[in-house]
């Protein structure tokens, strides 16, 4: 008997989240729940049984489902379905890092290819073109991607990719998807989103008319703090196949643990991210009002430059606004940062961000280290530039803590 309801979600996963009326697709937590998560067909477990394994038993010679886990892996491949779905992508190919999956974009363009990016990208994400791409002669413009036009007058006829980060790492800006995609469509340019700040919860750049979609799958993804990963989503057929021969030839894949993992926290991200963003907006009305900062940098404000922009882009599969749970403040000085960070107790100084538990982080010496100081200057991050992760904690706690840090 529960066979039938196990048949009808494997159909459900292999439509990609399409529900019986076939025009309509299952709400965002639904599928978050159940796409490529069917009951395990034996013994009925619920949860996704562990696969882990490096190889599978063959029937005959080259007769299999899965043969190596590098090339294929039940834990994998449900991950991929999962996500795909929620960003509403046909396809998803996950990687070990969410740098392993921006890598693997850079490696589908010949050597000699140019292409551009936001100027204020995520400081690991430059180190990878800037020191590794470059020595296959890639060219590269970091550009305001905020603005369109900086966009188009860098294009050069070897320009094969747009690559944009919004909300950006760490100062908040944000980049016009809609816009940006058409500009790429002119140029027949393929256009990636790392959508990693916003989650699939509050933004679906393929919805949006982007060609490709990259995570780091460690941050909001997955959400507890306890594993690195990343992955690539996108409609695009050929762009599939070229992924997955990257993946399984370049052999950056994640574990089949990890896959398990974060496909478990994926059944919370509707609920995490909305607790990420209600208690990220409080924090960041409250900061705002500090006289000890110089800048605030948080999308939900009024005051941020694009908050129209937020609300075009940001929404949750409701249509409410969202702005995430990342939050970036600027104190007058370095020794005003440390300050600051030694008088937080619950916010950890760490690298990374999206997990349940809140964070901070001095974006000069840790995330943004890789990029020259001058560069740094240039584009907006100072020393006292402070980012606040904020997480799922009880909101009134982590306002006295942040509160008794500004006081110090
Ligand atoms: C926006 C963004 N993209 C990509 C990455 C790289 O991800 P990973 O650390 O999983 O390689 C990070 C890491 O902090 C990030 O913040």
């Amino acid at each position: 008997m529960p066979l039938r309801k196990w048949e009808e979600i494997q159909k459900m996963s292999r439509e990609n989240g399409m529900s019986k009326d076939s025009k309509k697709k299952f709400g965002f937590s639904t599928r978050a729940i159940h796409i490529g998560q069917e009951p395990e067909s034996v013994t009925g477990a619920v949860s996704l049984p562990l696969h882990q394994t490096s190889t599978f038993r063959q029937k005959e010679f080259a007769e299999y489902d899965f043969d190596y886990s590098r090339a294929d892996n039940p834990n994998r491949r449900s991950l991929e379905q999962n996500i795909a779905s929620l960003e509403n992508g046909k396809y998803g190919i996950a990687f070990g890092s969410g740098t392993a999956a921006s890598s693997a974009i850079f490696s589908l363009f010949e050597q000699g290819s140019h292409i551009i990016l936001s100027e204020n990208v995520y400081g690991g994400t430059f180190r990878l073109v800037d020191k590794i791409f470059s020595r296959y002669n890639f060219t590269a413009s970091w550009v305001d991607s905020s603005n369109v036009d900086k966009i188009e007058q860098a294009i050069q006829p070897n320009t094969k990719l747009i690559f944009i980060e919004t909300p950006s790492n760490p100062l908040m800006r944000l980049s016009d998807i809609q816009l940006i995609s058409k500009i790429a469509n002119k140029y027949k340019i393929l256009f990636v989103v790392d959508n990693t700040f916003m989650s699939p919860y509050y933004q679906r750049p393929l919805t949006l008319g982007a060609d490709i979609v990259v995570h780091s799958t460690t941050k909001y993804i997955n959400g507890h703090s306890d594993l690195v990963g990343g992955i690539v989503v996108t409609n695009i057929n050929e762009i599939d196949e070229q992924l997955r021969f990257i993946q399984m030839s370049a052999g950056a894949v994640p574990g089949p643990f990890d896959c398990w993992l974060t496909q478990r926290s994926l059944k919370t991200l509707a609920v995490r991210m909305k607790a990420h963003n209600q208690n990220a907006l409080k924090i960041a009305k409250e900061i705002e009002k500090s006289a000890k900062i110089l800048n605030i940098f948080y999308p939900g404000l009024k005051s941020h430059p694009q908050y129209e922009l937020a609300l075009k882009q940001q929404f949750d599969p409701f249509g409410n606004p969202g702005f995430g749970g990342m939050i970036s403040i600027e104190l007058p000085s370095l020794e005003d940062a440390k300050k600051f960070v030694k008088g937080l107790k619950l916010f950890t100084l760490a690298e990374s961000l999206g997990g349940v538990e809140s964070l901070v982080c001095h974006p000069s010496t840790m995330t943004h280290a890789s990029i020259p100081e001058s560069q740094r200057k240039e584009i907006g991050i100072s020393d006292g530039l402070i980012r606040l992760s904020v997480g799922i904690e009880d909101i009134e706690d982590l306002l006295n803590d942040i509160q008794f840090a500004l006081d110090r």
